[in-house]
């Protein structure tokens, strides 16, 4: 009698942190002898990775979930998971909202998903928050993409930026030693990865809470030494990182930048606000003369380098001319790409509990305004592209158009051409650009 293997599978509300958690808990499942489905109706364990940095990811995991508890109801052997940000957000709280659920487990719990479903095996509920120190993995992550892949470097966050979760969601910051991703990478090289994204929500902070820092937090070994050590790894031919934090931003890491040739000259440095004292309410930091001063030194080292950021719009107590102090930045620096968001409070933030809250009326109109610069400014960048030859790493199908492929520039502008995946998944191509929009590119190869 042959067994048929029971189906898994998970849904990814947040960021690339998220999606990196995804893929190791996949890796573990896939271990166990489960196998990937998209429906989730036809799985037997369904789990969502979710996001809690503004109300709308929070809202859109209820009700999802809301489906698959009544589900549950009528199929009580389906094994339901909350993973993520804000299973580590409500804790228990989410069992008296969903009592349906098996396991809710905060993000430092990723690799420790076998031990929590055998005690759901035993028969307990599971909430899994305690803060934990992160085991290297045992498990092969089970990677969406065969040619470029996250490797994490640091967990966690010591900022207090005043509007933020993830200090309090994802824990203090937790570096991996520089040889074990070293060896991660070796790994990937191995497995015929060509690109690397190291991840951190502050990569800036690598290395100083390694054994050998000061405890006035100078780090012995910083994330410039890292890109260093790891930069010569066979086989890997582009190496990217996010996110970078203004305030502890080197020269030294923009000098590293422009002498290590598989590091890619795109930088994703977010500003939030283009006003100081915005940005001392966020407590970030830094001002936006150092913001400016830093591109600066990057567009002098690197001319071409693409520049992306993230920025909030309508934090408490913005007035128009402060607001105005963001459209002034934007214009004057001119990203390839930026993420903006309205300022949405949240719960155990400072920033939340201001009396200066601004309407939804203001915040939406702000954002409205903003985005039609970002398009603008966008479209802008993007011309610099015309006529060129860009090389790009191919990674899919257009899943627009089949007979086309499509990949990244070094600048990380999604690029399509005419080509057969078969072929071409896995190389650098190089392409003339033939038409350019405000955030992708087409060319032919050459
Ligand atoms: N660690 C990164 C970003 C983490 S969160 C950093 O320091 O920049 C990703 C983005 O979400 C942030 O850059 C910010 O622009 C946005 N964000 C975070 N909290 C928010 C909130 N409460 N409301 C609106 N946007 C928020
Ligand atoms: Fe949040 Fe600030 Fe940490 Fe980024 S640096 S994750 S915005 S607290
Ligand atoms: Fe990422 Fe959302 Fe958590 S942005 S760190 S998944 S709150």
């Amino acid at each position: 009698m042959t067994t048929i293997s029971p189906r898994y599978h998970i849904t990814t509300f947040g960021c690339q942190m998220n999606k990196a958690d995804s893929e190791r808990m996949a890796g573990v499942l896939e271990s166990m002898g489960f196998v990937y489905t998209d429906d989730p109706n036809q799985a037997k364990l369904v789990l969502y990775n979710t996001c809690t940095i503004r109300d709308n990811a929070e809202q859109k995991v209820y009700s999802y979930l809301g489906r698959q508890a009544k589900r549950k109801q009528k199929e009580p052997d389906l094994t339901l998971i909350v993973a993520g940000c804000l299973a580590q957000q409500e804790g228990e709280a989410l069992l008296r909202r969903v009592p349906e659920l098996d396991i809710i487990m905060g993000p430092q719990y990723a690799n420790r998903l076998e031990d929590l479903l055998n005690e759901v095996n035993n028969g307990s509920q599971v909430v899994a928050t305690e803060p934990l120190h992160i085991m290297e993995d045992i498990t092969k992550p089970r990677r969406d993409s065969q040619v470029s892949a996250w490797v994490n470097i640091i967990y966690g966050c010591n900022e207090r930026c005043t509007y933020c979760v993830v200090p309090g969601v994802r824990g203090i910051e937790q570096s991996r030693y520089p040889e074990t991703i070293k060896a991660e990478m070796a790994e990937l090289a191995a497995q015929g990865y060509k690109e690397v994204t190291l991840l951190g929500q502050n990569i800036d902070a690598y290395g100083r809470d390694l054994p050998g820092s000061t405890s006035e937090g100078r780090n012995l070994y910083n994330f410039t030494d890292l890109l260093s050590f790891v930069h010569d790894v066979p086989g890997i031919e582009r190496i990217r990182f996010a996110t970078s934090h203004p305030r502890y931003f080197t020269s030294r890491l923009i000098e590293a930048c422009a002498n290590l040739p598989k590091v890619c000259q795109h930088f994703h440095i977010p500003f939030q606000s283009g006003n100081n004292d915005i940005l001392k309410a966020m407590a970030r930091g830094y001002t936006h003369e150092k913001y400016r001063s830093i591109i600066e030194k990057i567009r002098e080292l690197m001319p071409d380098a693409s520049i992306s950021a993230d920025a909030i719009v309508g934090f408490p107590g913005e007035t128009a001319e402060q607001f105005n102090d963001t459209l002034q930045l934007v214009e004057d620096i001119g990203f390839d790409l930026l993420n903006t968001a309205a300022y949405s409070p949240r719960p155990g933030t400072p920033a939340a509990f201001w009396s200066e809250q601004l309407s939804e009326e203001v915040k939406s109109d702000r954002l409205q305004r903003l985005n039609h610069l970002v398009n603008i400014k966008a479209a802008e960048r993007s011309q610099r592209y015309d006529g060129r030859i860009e090389e790009i790493l191919i990674e899919d199908v257009n899943p627009k158009d089949p007979r086309q492929v499509m990949g990244r520039t070094e600048g990380n502008r999604l690029t399509f051409c005419q080509g057969d995946i078969s072929e071409l998944l896995g190389q650098l191509i190089k392409v003339k650009i033939t038409e350019v929009r405000p955030f992708s590119l087409t060319g032919e190869r050459v």
